[in-house]
């Protein structure tokens, strides 16, 4: 079969290699869609949070039918099922034409989700349930969230709107083809302006308890939004968006504001949760992608294309996911 093999950081090629045979409570899984995802280019680079051994199969997470079971009740009841999957922590990822997983990484689909929009199930649903929890817990009046065009973005937006919490967007530049008063957002702010931090900081002024949401990372940018932010502020770190800057805080806005910092990723989320309660959850992702939580797919490539589509997604992050297409 057809594979990406990661050799070391950063070097990769497309190789023949051997289909896996199934162990107990493992699938074989005939890919059908797998996304790329921010997680997948910092994987490419080894910095992302889970290290595999070289050389490896990247690819988190995508779609497929599940053509043979090594046995066990549920992987044998997967078996001729399409299902939407992840990678296991520690084998081959989904840009193979056929991925080993367990059993349990494998949602069977509802006949009414497509194969291209399942290979998204997981690591972006997921992530803005748990989102949307935080924000309740904390009792937020009100949600802001960098990167505010990114896939995510749009997912916490629907939820925050069907729970009532404003959401206040900041992106690098505004998207002249997206008219910033129907995109959903309470106020949608442009970083890349003069007067966005005078205009942030009087607009955030009328809120009492605020959830920033920073994908960004680098630079000074995401601690100067916290600092605007009303006291008691909480910053939850969880991207990398912006590499090219040293992340730079500064003490004193912490300690005087009493804001705080917390980290996210899912990983940690899903291996601190009950399997059954993962598998609500994606149960619900294929209730909500009935009405409206859709990822816009921009464009598709072959495996073969594999170069492309890494270029096409890292230039034109906004306009949509790329897909490999394995059909
Ligand atoms: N921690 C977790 O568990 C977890 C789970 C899921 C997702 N994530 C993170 O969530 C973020 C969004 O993921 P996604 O799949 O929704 O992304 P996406 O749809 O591919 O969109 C990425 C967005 O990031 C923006 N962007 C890129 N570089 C940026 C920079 N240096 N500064 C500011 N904005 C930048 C792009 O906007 P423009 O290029 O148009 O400015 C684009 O709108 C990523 O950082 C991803 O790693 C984390």
């Amino acid at each position: 079969m057809k594979a990406v093999v990661l050799s070391s950081p950063n070097s990769w090629e497309i190789k023949e290699i051997e289909i896996p045979v199934p162990k107990k409570g493992q699938v074989l899984i005939k890919m059908a869609y797998a996304p790329v995802n921010p997680s997948d280019l910092a994987f490419l680079t080894g910095n992302y949070g889970i290290k595999k051994k070289y050389p490896t199969v990247p690819g988190i997470e995508g779609s497929g039918k599940v053509v043979s079971s090594g046995g066990g009740f549920y992987a044998n009841y997967l078996i001729g099922k399409n299902v939407a999957c992840t990678a296991n922590a520690t084998g081959n990822g989904t840009w193979a034409e056929y991925m080993l997983t367990n059993a349990a990484a494998c949602v069977p689909l509802s006949s009414k989700i497509s194969l291209d929009q399942a290979s998204m199930l997981f690591v972006n649903p997921l992530t803005a349930l748990s989102f949307i929890n935080i924000a309740k817990s904390e009792k937020a009046n009100a949600i802001v969230l960098t990167a505010a065009y990114s896939a995510l973005s749009k997912m916490v937006l629907d939820l925050a709107a069907k729970s009532g919490i404003p959401v206040i967007g900041i992106v690098r530049s505004f998207n002249p083809s997206i008219n910033s008063n129907e995109s959903g957002f309470t106020k949608l702010f442009e970083s890349n302006s003069e007067i966005f931090e005078s205009d942030f900081k009087s607009f955030v002024s009328s809120y009492q308890k605020v959830v920033f949401f920073d994908a960004i990372g680098g630079s000074d940018l995401p601690t100067k939004i916290l600092s605007y932010l009303p006291k008691s502020s909480k910053m939850i770190s969880y991207g990398r968006l912006d590499q090219a800057n040293t992340p730079i805080y500064s003490p004193q806005d912490l300690l005087f504001n009493n804001h705080s910092i917390h980290g996210f990723w899912l990983s940690n989320e899903v291996a601190n949760k009950p399997f059954y309660k993962s598998l609500l959850d994606v149960q619900k992702v294929q209730q909500l992608l009935k009405s409206g939580f859709q990822t816009k797919i921009s464009k598709t490539f072959s495996i073969e294309e594999i170069d492309l589509a890494i270029s096409e997604y890292q230039s034109n992050m906004s306009k949509g996911k790329v897909l490999i297409d394995f059909n």
